[in-house]
């Protein structure tokens, strides 16, 4: 390994560690897919167009395809993998299952990861450009299909299974220990064991 071009990094993903050499120039998408066999992120256009490649870094969404692994050392990544807890589905992800919230489910997985991180965004008060009153103390808008639709316009989805993707958002939204469940997987996994 040329250590001109190349180097070992030590990548926090799901509350695991992952230790491995790249190539500098190796995004954080190839990396999970191509050296890490963690396929659930999806490859759509390479560019940063689509959102198929969404994951999470240290609690917001990202395209792993515009990221640098080298980039992402130290930080907490949260794939489609890790947003559930268990055997327990992330309401996001029950809410896609129920309302059948995807066709093909190629882009279900990003779909899924900027949901989770979006709810969060959300509930925190960020306004969005579809949000009329953008005041702090007028607080988080009403979740309108509207909201959701400019808030998740970063994911596109070539089956157009978008009143769907919309329906179940809302219903996650909604859902009683939906706000927990995504507070806990945008928080990322403290507790990070060795695993390779
Ligand atoms: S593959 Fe990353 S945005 Fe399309
Ligand atoms: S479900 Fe096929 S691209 Fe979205």
């Amino acid at each position: 390994m040329d250590p001109s071009t190349s180097s070992d990094i030590t990548l926090h993903i799901n509350g695991e560690k992952h230790t491995l050499p790249v190539d500098h120039r190796t995004t954080l998408l190839d990396a999970l897919r191509e050296r890490l066999d963690m396929t659930g992120t999806k490859k759509g256009c390479d560019q940063g167009q689509c959102g198929a490649c969404t994951v999470m870094i240290d609690g917001r969404r990202a395209v792993s395809c515009l990221q640098l692994a080298v980039a992402a050392e130290g930080r907490e990544i949260t794939t489609i993998e890790g947003v559930a807890e268990g055997d327990q589905l992330h309401p996001v992800q029950q809410a896609f299952l129920d309302l059948d919230g995807f066709q093909c489910g190629y882009c279900t997985p990003g779909q899924i990861c900027s949901a989770v991180a979006m709810l969060e965004e959300h509930a925190a008060g960020w306004p969005s450009a579809a949000t009329g009153d953008v005041r702090p103390e007028a607080g988080p808008p009403p979740l309108t299909p509207e909201e959701i639709r400019e808030r998740m316009s970063g994911n596109l989805c070539r089956c157009g299974a978008y009143v769907s993707i919309v329906e179940a958002v809302s219903r996650a939204a909604n859902t009683p220990t939906g706000a927990a469940a995504t507070a806990k997987a945008t928080a990322g996994a403290g507790n990070t064991e060795e695993a390779a």
